[in-house]
């Protein structure tokens, strides 16, 4: 069997060359890392969950019109995508202070933001993806004017379905990040969502509980990964509430 190229491959996930051109297939690995890959390990079937949550998201995004990388999934692990420039950016959104913001700025996590803010750090990890503001985005060509407000939209959109997604299922979308590609069709170009949009890159608290079900719980030591985003995917329906992590046979009367 021939063997597939491997175009890149990233800290939770690998690319590698699609069955036709303009297409990727993005592998998803069971990595978790934080604060730049300083902390590492392996989370047994948190590839599989990630896979299957970022299509779930990816793929209500389509349906309300938000243009975004993902074709269709090919197994547990993998999915079809379509290849895209990635702007060197991370778009985050905050809805409630917590993580960096509340370091920067000694606003208590979990306090209400009076709006979205949209924020951008720079893909670099040598340098711990720095936030930059527009005027280093425009001044060193990262992304042109018109890009930073189809990218502020785009982020804006996905917030307004995360959030709406999560609360159905008593969960708060306390932040989260995307990134952005440039598709080339002909001689246009636009933006689309890309990356993936999972557990690894939102902060997700209980409503009732405040109880943390994203990386937060892998960051901060605060217990087990797996358990967490398969709350997440059950709540969500990606999992059927059969599936658990039990490794005991359960009893049933
Ligand atoms: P921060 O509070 O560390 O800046 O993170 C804000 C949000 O962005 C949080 O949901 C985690 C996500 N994020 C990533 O997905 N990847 C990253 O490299 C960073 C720094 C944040
Ligand atoms: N994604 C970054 C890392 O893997 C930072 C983080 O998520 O904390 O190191």
């Amino acid at each position: 069997m021939a063997r597939r190229k491997k175009v890149y491959e990233g800290k939770a996930k690998i690319l590698y060359e699609g069955p036709e051109p303009g297409t990727l297939v993005q592998y998803f690995k069971d990595d978790a890392t934080a604060f730049n890959a300083q902390k590492k390990a392996t989370v047994e079937g948190k590839g599989v969950l990630n896979n299957r949550l970022s299509e779930f998201f990816m793929k209500g995004l389509t349906q309300i019109g938000v243009p975004n990388h993902f074709i269709k999934r090919i197994n547990m692990r993998e999915q079809l995508i379509r290849s895209v420039e990635i702007i060197p950016l991370e778009v985050v959104v905050r809805n409630f202070a917590a993580g960096s913001l509340s370091a920067r700025l000694g606003i208590a996590e979990g306090t209400a933001l009076p709006r979205p803010i949209v924020e951008f750090c720079l893909k670099d990890d040598a340098l711990g993806d720095p936030l930059v503001s527009e005027e280093h985005i425009m001044a060193f060509g990262w992304a042109t004017q018109q890009d930073l407000d189809d990218m502020v939209q785009l982020a804006l959109r996905v917030n307004d379905f995360l959030s709406g997604m999560m609360l159905a299922v008593g969960i708060k979308l306390v932040d989260f990040k995307i990134e952005v590609g440039r598709l080339w069709e002909n001689d246009y170009q636009r933006l689309i969502v890309a990356d993936e949009i999972s557990p690894d890159s939102c902060r997700l608290w209980d409503i009732e509980t405040g109880q943390k079900l994203d990386k937060d719980v892998f960051r901060r030591d605060l217990g087990s990964l797996s358990d967490a985003y398969t709350e997440v995917a059950r709540r969500l329906g990606v999992l059927p509430s059969n599936v658990t992590h039990a490794t005991k046979p359960t009893l049933i009367n």
